[in-house]
């Protein structure tokens, strides 16, 4: 397929790679991660083929939500470094050819807003309409309340005005009024501050909330904003949190449109291939693939298996979120709020590489752009003495003694034991070519070299075993397949390809091989215990070109 494309519309196959600067890499000894820290160790992104970065919040902020706790958009907070700092890591980015984006959140502010405090101040504040006030609020659905833990309403009661306003999180956040223009023009204002910075666009936080409650029809705000930001740049994205089932969701691309979010994370995907994954058998996942909608032309699906919060199994059936309980998180200590998982994936798999390596096999191949959670790449684990979702925001682990600041003084600390950092860190798995880190950077390349992965129509086949899942992708001409074994057991496929009449061979992607492919397209053959195997339709001895140039 024509290379040329994917330098277009780069987030389509895009690798993206969500960090938190605080917990990455500690540039100057005070104990906390910073942006300095970061750019020194920018070349571990480049060497993993990462090309897009998620910024986690860096904002000053009281630090209440790590971070989604905003009181200032206009600048760094000073324990990570300073907006200089901030260019000079963009700018080496760059010259690595890795893109930037960053988390967008304007669903709410924190408390200690300055806008927020203005707003407060009284019920005649020129600011008081930058937030959602009532003076007796409409009952709450218990269902709807996002942190049950910690609050049971999502209305706060201001003593001094004597209204309550609206939070759709922790009471420490107020939610933005995106009724009001002078909050629209301000928000548009942040994404054009940060553009101009070199920002490619921005992982938009909690967007079905920030939408809610907008006079006539919510969606128009949306497109508002990505016309806005074709004005500024037309190659920048939004990549949204959307977690809501696929016919609901596709009104966040806009429809046909593809006029507002560019990409959006597939959290309901997600969820099934944890409970594939958990029940050794992938029926799950390739159901969620084919009742999947196809995004439109220039918009993608995020695909992910892990991410900074908890791992949501909400839309899961009770039974089969208590499934998904029962492998994964069997101590209660491990789930959260009734809905989740606060681990990682490589202590819910048992530390099995072979079962990690299928994973991350399995989310390279599905059609989409991949989303890595910083240390994916090496198997970080968890700390379990963390309060709630913080378990799984560890501190990066660089070198067998940890490597992430001489003194850290970040929340959460480092695991002990097998996931601590002697025995899971970047120098040591640099080194080993059975790592999980060299099996992702083969997985990255091989990704990237393959578009038709992420850009083709796919189709999920009969693969002749019911623990595989077989799915093939075709873009101009070229055709993937992938094959993925999710059982302790060797497993029998037979595969029947139409339409490859033109093809003779079928060349391995991951290993040194290949198939013979038979005129009736039959081809069968044995994986081995949680085996992998990526394949290409080709012509023995065909020149890899651009293949537009064959037909013309
Ligand atoms: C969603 C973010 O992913 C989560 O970490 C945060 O707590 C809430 N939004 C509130 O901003
Ligand atoms: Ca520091």
């Amino acid at each position: 397929m024509r290379l040329t494309y994917t330098a277009d519309l780069w987030w389509k196959n895009a690798v993206v790679y969500c960090l938190d600067v605080e917990t990455y890499k500690d540039g100057n000894g005070d104990g906390i991660g910073d942006f300095r820290g970061l750019t020194q160790e920018i070349d571990h992104l480049r060497r993993l083929g990462v090309t897009c970065i998620w910024l986690m919040p860096f904002f000053p902020t009281p630090d209440r939500d790590d971070g989604y706790d905003i009181t200032d958009f206009y600048s760094v907070d000073p324990r990570l470094g300073t907006l200089g700092d901030f260019v000079e890591f963009m700018r080496t980015a760059k010259d690595r050819g890795m893109r930037v984006i960053a988390d967008l959140v304007v669903n709410h502010t924190s408390d200690e807003h300055p806008w927020f405090k203005e707003a407060r101040a009284s019920r005649d504040s020129a600011r008081r309409d930058w937030y959602v006030w009532q003076d007796e609020p409409d009952p709450v659905d218990p269902k709807t309340i996002v942190f049950p833990d910690k609050e049971d309403s999502i209305w706060e009661f201001d003593e001094k005005t004597g209204q309550y306003y609206l939070h759709t999180f922790y009471r420490f956040q107020p939610d933005l009024n995106v009724n009001n223009p002078e909050v629209r023009d301000e928000i548009a204002r942040i994404l054009g501050f940060w553009m101009e910075l070199g920002l490619s666009g921005f992982r938009v936080d909690a967007v079905p909330f920030l939408i809610e409650g907008v006079g006539g029809d919510p969606h128009e705000f949306l497109a508002d904003l990505r016309a806005f930001m074709n004005r500024r740049d037309g190659t920048s994205i939004l990549l949204g949190e959307v977690n809501l089932p696929y016919p609901e969701l596709m009104k966040y691309f806009g429809e046909g449109n593809g006029d507002e979010v560019t990409m959006c994370f597939d959290f309901i995907g997600m969820q099934r291939f944890h409970l594939s994954m958990a029940r050794r058998n992938p029926r799950a996942l390739a159901e969620a693939l084919r009742e999947r909608p196809k995004a439109p032309d220039d918009s993608q699906w995020a695909t992910f298996a892990r991410n900074h919060d908890e791992l949501t199994l909400d839309k899961l059936t009770d039974a089969e979120r208590q499934e998904v309980f029962d492998a994964f998180g069997p101590e209660k200590d491990m789930r959260l709020f009734g809905r989740g998982l606060r681990r990682r994936l490589p202590p819910m798999l048992g530390g099995d590489p072979r079962r990690l390596k299928l994973a991350y096999s399995v989310l390279f191949s599905l059609p989409g752009t991949p989303v890595l959670f910083y240390g994916e790449e090496i198997g970080l684990g968890e700390n379990l003495e963390a309060e709630g979702r913080m378990a799984v925001r560890v501190p990066m682990q660089w070198s067998t003694s940890g490597g992430f600041s001489p003194d850290p003084k970040v929340s959460v600390p480092s695991p002990d034991g097998e996931y601590g950092p002697r025995n899971v860190n970047v120098d040591d798995q640099r080194r080993d070519p059975g790592s999980l880190l060299r099996w992702i950077m083969l997985l990255i390349e091989r990704y990237r070299e393959s578009p038709e992965l992420a850009w083709g129509d796919y189709e999920v086949l009969e693969a002749g075993d019911d623990a595989v899942l077989a799915h093939r992708t075709d873009a101009e001409g070229g055709t993937v397949i992938a094959v993925h074994n999710f059982a302790d057991r060797e497993a029998g496929v037979e595969l029947a390809l139409s339409g490859l009449g033109h093809c003779d061979v079928l060349v391995d992607l991951l290993v040194d091989g290949s198939l013979d492919l038979r005129s009736d397209g039959r081809v069968t053959f044995t994986l081995e215990p949680y085996g992998t195997r990526w394949l290409r339709a080709s012509v023995a001895d065909a020149p890899p070109e651009d293949t537009s140039a064959l037909s013309q």
